[in-house]
């Protein structure tokens, strides 16, 4: 068992400076890998500069392991210099967290159809792309011991498979498409020795449903929590850890299109189960 799981590995996140794609970022520089962590020009500043905070901890944590790349993951033409940025900072690519993903929540009569092209853009279409550059990169690389040249995990939810809200139709749909990206990315690239794998987190407690929870009444939060069976939801550490599973060959060699649901047991519950126990 290599000491850091993912020595010697190179990663681009995306979506890698708030929420879920930062505690990756940490977490895989922490595991021995080299990260890049993208992120968007569009940020809303009321965040701070948290690209900036990111970058400062690992540094202080692990050395010079990281650096950051600014790119709207929507916008295909940012792509290809990404790519050649991470390998010309570190020569290699054998990782991408398709992380980057938008949920505006608005009911079906209020949806747009730019706001249903906005939320395709950004979590599958601009991903869809960027890892058809990735896959370019990842193949050149040579095959190691267990014949493998590259990992790509995409973040999907358990809102592409069943229980979506009422305020996510185009969300769920996009999630969706991921979760079949996946299955298609394993089945072409698995005989050149690239695995892809879905994480579909539960309830996770970032930014993107801040807003959201604020307006919830209590009430109904914590029956949404009291459905979890582990009877809590989500830090994004709690999802983090299957991405470094899932970035390292030695203990996921095996693992090629998986959906692997990281949402303390929600997406097994049958609606009414939380009042029998
Ligand atoms: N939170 C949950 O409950 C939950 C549940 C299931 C699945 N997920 C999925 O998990 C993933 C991460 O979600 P999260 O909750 O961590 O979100 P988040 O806290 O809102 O973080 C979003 C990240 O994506 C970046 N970003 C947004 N739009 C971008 C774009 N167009 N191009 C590049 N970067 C962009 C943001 O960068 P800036 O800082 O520059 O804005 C930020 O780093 C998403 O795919 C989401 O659908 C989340």
């Amino acid at each position: 068992m290599p000491e850091k799981l993912l020595e010697g590995k190179v990663a681009l996140i995306t979506g890698g400076s708030r929420g879920i794609g930062r505690a990756i970022s940490e977490m895989y520089a922490a595991h021995g890998a080299r990260v890049v962590i993208n992120y968007s020009a569009a940020a809303d500043k009321s965040f701070g500069d948290p690209v900036k905070d990111v970058l400062r901890i690992i540094q202080q944590r692990y050395g010079d392991v990281a650096h950051a790349y600014e790119a709207d993951i929507a916008q295909l033409d940012k792509h290809q210099a990404m790519i050649d940025d991470v390998l010309a900072a570190f020569g290699r690519l054998d990782i991408l967290v398709n992380n980057v993903g938008i949920c505006p929540f608005v009911p079906l009569h209020q949806l747009t159809p730019e706001l249903y092209d906005q939320t395709f853009a950004v979590n599958i279409r601009g991903p869809t792309f960027l890892t058809q550059k990735a896959v370019q990169a990842m193949l050149q690389n040579p095959p190691n011991e267990y014949g493998l040249r590259g990992s790509i995990i995409n973040i999907g939810s358990i809102s592409g498979k069943n229980t979506g809200g009422n305020l996510q139709h185009h969300y769920c749909q996009t999630k969706a498409a991921m979760h079949a990206f996946t299955a298609t990315l394993a089945q072409n690239y698995g005989p050149s020795g690239i695995r892809a794998n879905t994480i579909a987190p539960g309830v996770v407690f970032t930014d993107i449903n801040k807003e959201i929870f604020l307006q919830s009444p209590q009430k109904e939060l914590d029956a949404m929590l009291r459905a979890i069976p582990l009877r809590r939801g989500a830090s994004p550490e709690d999802i983090a850890g299957t991405a470094v599973f899932l970035g390292c060959d030695y203990v996921s060699r095996y693992v090629t299109g998986a959906l692997i649901d990281v949402s303390g047991g929600l997406h097994v519950v049958v609606a009414g189960d939380e009042l029998e126990n």
